[in-house]
């Protein structure tokens, strides 16, 4: 089933009376439980366009239909319920708050629902860090608070993750582990959009889209992780 439907959109900023068109004409649609990799050299739109499909950004044109509802038609209860419910962030640099424990970190997502003490422990399971939860950011290495940032975003069971760049501080045994960790949240239904800069990384996922210049030049299925090395260098050769 359809999740996003994505028509002919564009985004610019304004800075001192200039318009600098980011995204020129973007249309795609994505089903339930696809995994996508965004790529494209930097400042080429990418985190925009996570931003206007998660409804942090508004769009000057065209449309982004979520479940068939506009985005642009939701209300404030509306859109904060799809925060809420619907997707989960992951970012770079992971944004625990560092007086807060592990758990409290993750349960911080789910305030207010009377589950919640059940919902956190069961996504700190999920990304296997039970041993972890009553430890404090800064007594964590790069990879498990990344860890902890998934826990948080998955603890409402959101339908969509998006992931910018979620291991770009990350060593080759750490990133390994979250993107493993990402390929079984795809298996157990989640949809997942990422966005990275590393071809290693982008294997992992089951589509790729290229933007560049404000467009999706290249949309692509993935096969196989091995086969995918080259299929993705060949894609990204001309952009980057
Ligand atoms: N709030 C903003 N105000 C003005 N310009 C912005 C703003 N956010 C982004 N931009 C500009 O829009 C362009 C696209 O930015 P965006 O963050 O989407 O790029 P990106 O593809 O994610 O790049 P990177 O790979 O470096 O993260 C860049 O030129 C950036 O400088
Ligand atoms: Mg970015």
């Amino acid at each position: 089933m359809k999740i996003y439907k994505v028509e002919h959109i564009t985004k610019s900023y304004y800075k001192n009376k200039e318009v600098y068109p980011v995204l020129k004409d973007v249309s795609l649609k994505i089903n339930e439980n696809e995994f996508v990799v965004i790529m494209g050299e930097s400042g080429a739109g990418k985190t925009t366009l996570m931003n206007c499909l998660g409804a942090e950004l508004e769009i000057d044109e065209g449309c982004i239909y979520f479940d068939d509802q506009k985005l642009i038609d939701l209300s404030l209860k509306e859109k904060r319920e799809m925060y809420q419910n619907d997707i989960g962030f992951i970012f770079q640099e992971n944004l625990l708050i560092n007086t807060l424990s592990v758990f409290e970190n993750v349960i911080i997502s789910c305030i207010g629902k009377k589950d919640g003490k059940q919902r956190a422990n069961e996504a700190i399971k999920k990304v296997g860090i039970e041993h972890l939860i009553k430890k404090y950011p800064n007594q964590l290495s790069g990879g498990e608070k990344q860890r902890v940032c998934i826990a948080r975003a998955i603890v409402n069971s959101p339908k969509v993750i998006f992931a910018d760049e979620p291991t770009a501080s990350l060593n080759p045994k750490s990133t390994n582990d979250i993107m493993g960790l990402l390929v079984k949240l795809n298996e157990l239904g989640h949809t997942i959009i990422l966005i990275t800069h590393s071809i290693k990384v982008a294997c992992f996922a089951k589509r790729l889209l290229v933007i560049s210049d404000g467009n999706i030049v290249t949309d692509l299925n993935l096969g196989n992780k091995l086969s995918n090395v080259n299929i993705i260098r060949d894609a990204i050769s001309e952009y980057l």
